[in-house]
């Protein structure tokens, strides 16, 4: 029997929005729990309408789908649910976003968003073996001043979350809007990330790099646009977040063979593979890493490399990244795979 590699290695997820995990089944029942009405009453009709057309149209429906979400335990339950499912998938750590200002514009307590997720991040630790991190993202739509406030509000969680990113619609809401929040959230000891260059333009990642600091860029695929860009991502070493499902749904690419992951790997760039909100577009990671396999002919030692800079580009020390990487070389070894 040809034994399953993408299923064998031990993966890292950089790229994750909890809410972007909320299964039609859950949205339904914690509709139900919490007496909020949904535009849909079946699971086949949610999935129905999960037809998109670029960006924007995912954000409305996502941001429709998390209303649900009001007390710590919906804020637990769905936490746990993407942590069982990704354990299925033999991810050994994940650095999830949130996005605390699409509940609390709502009337959600901070605390009970931020403590449902954690509960549900350290019982993953002792009971599923995975490690994990929390990563605020501020929305790009709302104004400065807002992810200023956004920010202040956290800091009693400061302990509890590693970072700080940005996300929502790109386009109009360059890094540059946002300077001032990220130089104070560096100031506070978060490390910086960012959504550019997804629909964005290659400008867009300059800004995250050179205005926010971003260690890592969130999606990036328009990097390509731009030799300087890539030369710069490539002899920084840049991890790039990539979501090839994602892409495909919001169309920034047509199909999957038309992606580019494989061209930014052949480029040289820290290239690692996400599923960004695996709810909405079809597939956790393993189908992501499915996908770049069937479509981009990415081969083993193609595939052992996304998953090592999956652990490279993480915010894990360099003692547990040694481990995790020791244990992604017996597996490939094991199928004959070469790469260190
Ligand atoms: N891009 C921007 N905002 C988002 C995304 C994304 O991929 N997912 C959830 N919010
Ligand atoms: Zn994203």
């Amino acid at each position: 029997m040809q034994r399953d590699l993408i299923a064998e290695i031990p993966k890292a997820e950089l790229h994750l929005h909890i809410e972007g995990t909320l299964e039609p089944e859950l949205m339904l029942a914690l509709g139900e729990r919490n007496r909020v009405r949904l535009p849909y009453s079946t699971v086949e009709e949610a999935r129905e309408a999960y037809e998109f057309t670029d960006l924007q149209s995912f954000l409305n429906i996502y941001y429709d789908g998390a209303q649900v979400l009001l007390t710590e335990e919906d804020f637990y339950d769905l936490t746990w649910a993407y942590l069982e499912r990704a354990r299925r998938d033999n991810i050994v750590h994940a650095e999830i976003f949130f996005d605390p200002q699409t509940h609390t514009e709502r009337g959600v307590p901070l605390q009970a968003v931020v403590s449902g997720i954690r509960a549900a991040l350290d019982a993953a630790g002792s009971e599923l073996g995975i490690t994990t991190s929390l990563i605020l993202c501020f929305l790009r739509h709302l104004s400065a001043a807002q992810a200023m406030a956004a920010l202040e509000e956290a800091l009693p969680w400061r302990e509890a979350i590693v970072g700080v990113g940005l996300d929502s619609s790109e386009i109009g809401n360059p890094p540059s809007k946002f300077t001032a929040v990220f130089d104070r959230a560096r100031a506070e000891g978060f490390l910086p990330v960012a959504h550019a260059g997804e629909e964005g333009p290659p400008s867009y990642i300059w800004e995250a790099l050179d205005l926010l600091g971003a260690r890592r860029i969130d999606h990036g695929v328009r990097c390509l646009e731009d030799e300087r860009l890539v030369e710069r991502l490539r002899v920084e070493q840049v991890p790039l977040t990539v979501c090839p499902l994602s892409n495909v749904k919001l169309r920034v690419f047509d199909r999957i063979e038309d992606h580019t992951l494989a061209r930014l790997l052949d480029r040289g760039l820290c290239v690692t593979v996400n599923s960004d909100d695996p709810a909405y577009f079809g597939g956790y990671l393993n189908a992501n890493y499915r996908a770049v396999r069937d479509a981009l002919a990415v081969d083993a030692d193609g595939l052992i490399r996304l998953a090592r800079n999956g652990f490279v580009g993480s915010f894990l020390d360099a003692g547990a990244k040694r481990r995790h990487l020791a244990a992604l070389d017996r597996v490939a070894a094991a199928h004959g795979a070469s790469l260190t």
